[in-house]
């Protein structure tokens, strides 16, 4: 490195490797956020663009400058979009940079943009405005992650599939039913972000430093002018306040759980054993070394994405926690995890929506995974208590005896002859078949919210309706 042969030995041994020009270059390193905040150029040129206009309109600055303003900050945008702007580090952040190339752009009259206000009130308004766009975004692609999972469960209403507890097959469901569990999942996600665009709808810009303004503002005005519902109430509040990254951060972990858990399913599903679905090669990579394999990356990654999620969460969480009101420059750090997290959290549930469309069910393997494991062993419990008139209980304990008896045998329930059943309980009739198949199984679960093909079709069209 350049300078670390340039400078002196005593400035390198003291401030070492690319400190090497002292305590300036360490303090320019750890300030400055133009790194990372200027993602959020579009949102600081859209603020003061309506702060400037709200100057003018109150009398506090002229006309002129307020147009020589706003004409400048549409250059610099331009600028900023094509790619022709030069950041500079010793400028420490966005506000700065688009600041100080206005005042190159137009000259004195850039000097009264910050008039009644704060780098404080207007990081936290570039940034709501940031977060709120993510919700928004983020509403979008659940949606749609939404419609693929309705599309899927139409198609498969009555496609049996062994339902799970502990990983255990349990009871059989319909691969629809399964798939509309992840509608509600994914739909408490979407009401969780609208919920958060209502909490952050609120306009800091004006709250200052900390303690609002002698000059005449009107709030209101750049408020409605940004598309807030209102101006924030407390000043103090407003500039110390980050809960609107921090929601973002907990729904986005929420959301990211459930997209895990379904990742780990594709996972589970998508092994020669399960075999319940394929992905296809858009979705999964082949082994440099094994020819025969087919890895669901794209599943695992959305998993680890997860991990990540939570970290930013945590963080952002962890830097709140001890900071005195008002604004400290700890806050500053809220951004990078934002970020982060955003672009996981889009890229997982882009990946899923892809995954959930594309995936190939294997219905004939569900079914006959369906069937295994003793899965209709409630139903003929169930039998017993409707048709025999036993208590529950017993119920249960002749059951279990059937089981034990097919297990001794190496068959299904429903392959044990009658006289078989009946010697473990006389009352049991040639009916009790019809229940021991899974689609009669499945079909007799109609209470609300069961996994009746019937019901199934019903909860799918509420949600059609709900979008
Ligand atoms: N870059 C700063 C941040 O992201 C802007 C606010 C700076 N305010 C201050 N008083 N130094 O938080």
């Amino acid at each position: 490195m350049a300078d670390d042969t340039t400078d002196t030995k005593s400035s390198n041994q003291m401030w070492g490797g690319r400190f090497a020009s002292g305590p300036d270059a360490i303090m320019e390193e750890i300030n400055a956020s133009i790194g990372f905040d200027k993602k959020l150029f579009a949102q600081d040129i859209r603020g003061s663009i309506a702060h400037a206009t709200m100057l003018a309109h109150q009398g506090i600055i002229s006309a002129e400058d307020k147009d020589k303003i706003v004409h400048g900050l549409n250059t610099i945008l331009s600028e900023i979009e094509s790619g022709n702007f030069e950041f500079s580090r010793q400028l420490e952040d966005i506000h700065m940079n688009v600041e100080a190339r206005l005042a190159t752009l137009i000259g004195p009259a850039a000097g009264r943009l910050h008039t009644a206000r704060s780098r404080n009130d207007q990081v936290a308004l570039d940034f709501r405005l940031w977060v709120k766009e993510e919700l928004q975004k983020t509403e979008q692609m659940l949606t749609r992650l939404i419609a693929a999972f309705l599309d899927r469960a139409e198609e498969h209403a009555e496609s049996v599939m062994p339902g799970f507890t502990h990983l255990q097959t349990a009871q059989p469901v319909t691969f629809g039913h399964h798939c509309m569990a992840y509608v509600e999942m994914f739909g408490r996600d979407r009401s969780r972000v609208r919920h958060a665009i209502e909490h952050l709808d609120e306009s800091p810009i004006g709250a200052a430093a900390l303690a609002g303004t002698g000059y005449p503002i009107d709030r209101h005005m750049t408020a409605k002018a940004l598309g807030f519902r209102e101006p924030t109430r407390n000043s103090i509040d407003t500039v110390s306040d980050r809960d609107f990254a921090i929601e973002f951060l907990s729904i986005a972990a929420i959301a990211g759980m459930h997209l895990s858990r379904l990742a780990e399913e594709i996972v589970i599903w998508s092994t020669p054993q399960f075999g319940f679905v394929r992905l296809s090669d858009a979705f999964s990579t082949g082994s440099s070394i094994m020819p025969q394999k087919k890895n669901p990356d794209a599943a695992e990654l959305v998993r680890a994405k997860t991990g990540r999620i939570n970290g930013s969460l945590v963080a952002l969480l962890t830097i709140m926690k001890g900071l005195p009101l008002a604004y400290s420059k700890d806050m500053q750090e809220d951004k990078e995890q934002v970020f982060d997290a955003a672009e996981s959290l889009e890229l997982a549930i882009a990946a899923m929506t892809g995954m959930v469309r594309d995936m190939t069910v294997n219905t004939a393997r569900m079914k006959a995974a369906a069937g295994s494991g003793y899965s209709t062993a409630t139903d003929l419990a169930d039998w017993l208590v409707r048709e025999a008139g036993l208590p529950f209980r017993d119920a249960h304990h002749v059951t279990g005896r059937a089981v034990a008896l097919a297990e001794s045998k190496g068959c299904d329930l429903a392959e044990l002859p009658l006289s078989d059943l009946q010697a473990i309980h006389p009352d049991i009739t040639d009916q009790v078949y019809d229940v021991l198949t899974v689609e009669a199984s499945v079909a007799s679960r109609k209470s609300f919210g069961g996994t009746a093909p019937s019901e199934v079709r019903k909860q799918i069209a509420f949600w059609r309706a709900r979008n």
